[in-house]
């Protein structure tokens, strides 16, 4: 795993005043609108989340939102995740996530569900394995899950129930499959 290459780096929680910022880091990352309302379009709907962010001389270069999933008992969704393009390689999405995880585990979240690479999830547990029992409209190995509290997993098998947001629920109206 690489390190972060600036001392200058500092990893935070931010308040939900401060999405509108980290929409632009999503914008850019990913070169399309939909991640960057995301975050905001979650809140609106009323949601508790945890809201991350790696900042570099008081500018936030990196963002990543967690948020409540209907489910096991306290599953939550990491997404979106971006870094500014000019920030990326450095070790500075890998910092933000561990820091996230590590916030999200404190709050009493007991695992989290993505839908990433599994190159980069990989790093810190994240399994296709531990995903399989969820009934979601997506399939593949993109969709993996990490155990914050050991076996929080094992023996559940069910719907998970994401923010409509994410659009789950209009992708697949039919009855939810397994991943
Ligand atoms: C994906 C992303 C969040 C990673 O953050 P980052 O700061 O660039 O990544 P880091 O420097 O911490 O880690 C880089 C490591 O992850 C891997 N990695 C980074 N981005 C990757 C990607 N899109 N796919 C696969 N692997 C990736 C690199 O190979 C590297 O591996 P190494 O440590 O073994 O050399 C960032 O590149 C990004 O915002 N990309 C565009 C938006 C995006 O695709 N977001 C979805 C996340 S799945």
């Amino acid at each position: 795993m690489s390190t972060p290459t600036t001392e200058r780096l500092s990893l935070r929680e931010t308040g939900p005043d401060e999405l509108a910022l980290a929409a632009t880091v999503h914008a850019s990352a990913f070169g399309r609108d939909e991640e960057a309302r995301l975050p905001m379009a979650i809140v609106a709907e009323g949601h508790e989340v945890l809201s991350v962010a790696a900042e570099i001389d008081g500018f936030i270069v990196a963002h990543a939102l967690f948020s409540p999933l209907g489910g096991p008992e306290g599953a939550w969704a990491l997404g979106p995740v971006a870094v500014a393009p000019d920030h990326q390689g450095g070790g500075i999405g890998s910092a933000l996530v561990g820091f996230g995880l590590q916030r999200a585990r404190e709050r009493g979240a007991r695992s989290v569900f993505v839908l990433g690479e599994p190159s980069f999830y990989g790093r810190f547990g994240f399994s296709a394995e531990k995903a399989r029992g969820a009934w979601v409209p997506w399939r593949g190995e993109m969709f993996q899950a990490l155990e914050l509290v050991p076996d929080a997993l094992v023996g559940w098998s069910g719907a998970l129930r994401y923010p409509h947001a994410f659009g789950a629920d209009e992708v697949d109206s039919g009855e939810p499959f397994r991943s």
